[in-house]
């Protein structure tokens, strides 16, 4: 499908909205990227994206060279000529755990001033089931445009994986009053998965040589709404009964390793997401489960099972801290020389926000550990997160280096490949504990091996 006479705004130039803005030029369509943060733009001006994310700098500074892609601190400039409005600004979470939404209504409030009477204004954040019909009703009173339309249409892009995952979709879900609107949408990011070999190519990133079509689901405003935090609370509830299950293991000698392993073959159940470990953070899991659970006490629905997800979550940090003390001479931490290796959330990304490896490393130095920490990618960004006390090193070596034992918080690639012989030269102790999991306990017969759920 051809899309040369329409112009888009994407408003918000995170992950979700620098990704999206950086495809949408990349198929041809005049896009601009809107961000009231003048060093956000500059940096996309310049042709490169705001944060590390593989291949999204190549499709940016293409989307640069082709005069497609238009970075704008100015609503201005943008929306007067814009057919379709793309939101994907922050919705951080407030100290009650629900969604604030302040970003979501002031970047309304800036686009309602300036748009086109048939403006198709598409949700891209994740928002509060109802929300949209608040912003439908908010629009309307600053603009009394007959014929705008409001599509949500839910991103499931992971960071570390953006743009695979938004050339690749499993599915493209789009709600709204219209079902023709939303169908405008969801082909526009079908012709995106049409050409994902030549964006592939663009952004030097593998890609399968074939990849199954996705599904598009066209439904109501409050079901997409509802779809994106399900999905997400669901793998969050995977990830805290895989962690659940591996604190039984530890107990009774299972490996939850071989467990998950099996259980996972049933193909009713799934592999994906029962890996257990130091429990889950980031930008999106802790903040999209605490926003289901205040949704659903608002309209007076028991969540509890959400709750018990966040609980488990909240304690797997600790749980791996206590495991440890018990490893170490006398049971005592302080004064012991602990590195930790891993400080973003995942591998892939230099995001530190709720990341288990800091709150790992913050509560070792409370316990008095001296405590010295690596991330391939994140120790800046996690340098203001971090007890002043924890010394942060440019390589694991350097980390590693006369510690009592090593915390793996983070399954990068990198660490999988330090060898048993490379640790026991590097460290006076013989403490490997391994809180992803990824490392594969026979290497480590020599060591002191400890994993979540696995000796
Ligand atoms: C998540 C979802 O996977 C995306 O589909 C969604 O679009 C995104 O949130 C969002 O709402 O924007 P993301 O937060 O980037 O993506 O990261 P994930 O790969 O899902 O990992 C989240 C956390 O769970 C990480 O800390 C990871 O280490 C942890 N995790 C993941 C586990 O502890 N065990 C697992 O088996 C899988």
């Amino acid at each position: 499908m051809e899309h040369n006479n329409i112009t888009v705004s994407v408003v918000g130039s995170g992950y979700v909205g620098t990704t999206t803005a950086a495809l949408l030029a990349n198929i041809g369509i005049k896009t601009f990227a809107i961000d009231i943060d003048e060093n956000k733009i500059a940096k996309l001006k310049s042709g490169k994206a705001p944060f590390f994310e593989a291949g999204l700098d190549a499709l940016v500074a293409q989307g640069i060279a082709s005069g497609n892609l238009i970075p704008t601190t100015s609503y201005q400039q943008a929306i007067p000529n814009s057919n379709i409005v793309m939101s994907s600004v922050g919705t951080p979470d407030n100290p009650d755990g629900s969604p604030n939404l302040d970003f979501v209504f002031s970047a309304l409030d800036s686009i309602a001033s300036f748009a086109k009477p048939e403006l198709i204004y598409v949700q891209k954040s994740t928002v509060p089931v109802g929300t949209g019909q608040q912003i439908i009703d908010h629009f309307k009173t600053k603009n009394s445009s007959s014929k705008f339309s409001y599509v949500s249409a839910p991103e499931f892009l992971r960071e570390g994986s953006a743009v695979i995952d938004s050339i690749i979709p499993d599915r493209i879900v789009v709600g709204g009053q219209n079902p023709d609107v939303n169908m405008q949408i969801a082909d526009i990011f079908m012709t995106v998965f049409e050409q994902y070999k030549n964006i592939a190519g663009i952004a030097q990133i593998a890609c399968p040589d074939s990849a199954q079509k996705p599904t598009i689901f066209n439904m109501n405003l409050e079901s997409a709404e509802l779809t994106k935090v399900t999905a997400n609370a669901f793998l969050a509830l995977k990830i805290s009964f895989a962690n659940s299950i591996a604190v039984l293991a530890d107990t009774t000698g299972a490996d939850v390793v071989e467990v998950m392993d099996a259980v996972g073959a049933d193909n009713r159940i799934g592999r994906a997401f029962l890996n257990a470990g130091r429990g889950y953070g980031g930008g999106c899991f802790p903040k999209d489960v605490s926003g289901l659970i205040s949704s659903a006490d608002r309209y007076h629905v028991d969540m509890s099972i959400m709750s018990a997800a966040t609980k488990i979550n909240n304690s797997m940090s600790d749980y791996v801290v206590s495991r440890l003390t018990e490893l170490v001479d006398d049971n005592d931490l302080k004064d012991k020389k602990i590195a930790v290796l891993g400080l973003a959330f995942k591998a892939g990304t230099s995001d530190v926000r709720k990341s288990p490896g800091i709150k790992i490393a913050n509560k070792l130095a409370e316990l008095e550990a001296q405590v010295s920490a690596y991330d391939p990618e994140a120790n800046h960004e996690a340098q203001d997160d971090l007890d002043s006390k924890i010394s942060l090193h440019n390589n694991y070596r350097e980390a590693l280096k006369s510690a009592t034992a090593v915390i793996i918080a983070t399954d990068w690639a990198e660490f999988s490949k330090i060898s048993a012989s490379e640790f026991s030269e590097l460290m006076t102790g013989k403490i490997i504990f391994d809180a992803v999991n990824m490392l594969d306990p026979k290497d480590f017969s020599d060591m002191v091996y400890q994993g979540v759920g696995r000796k």
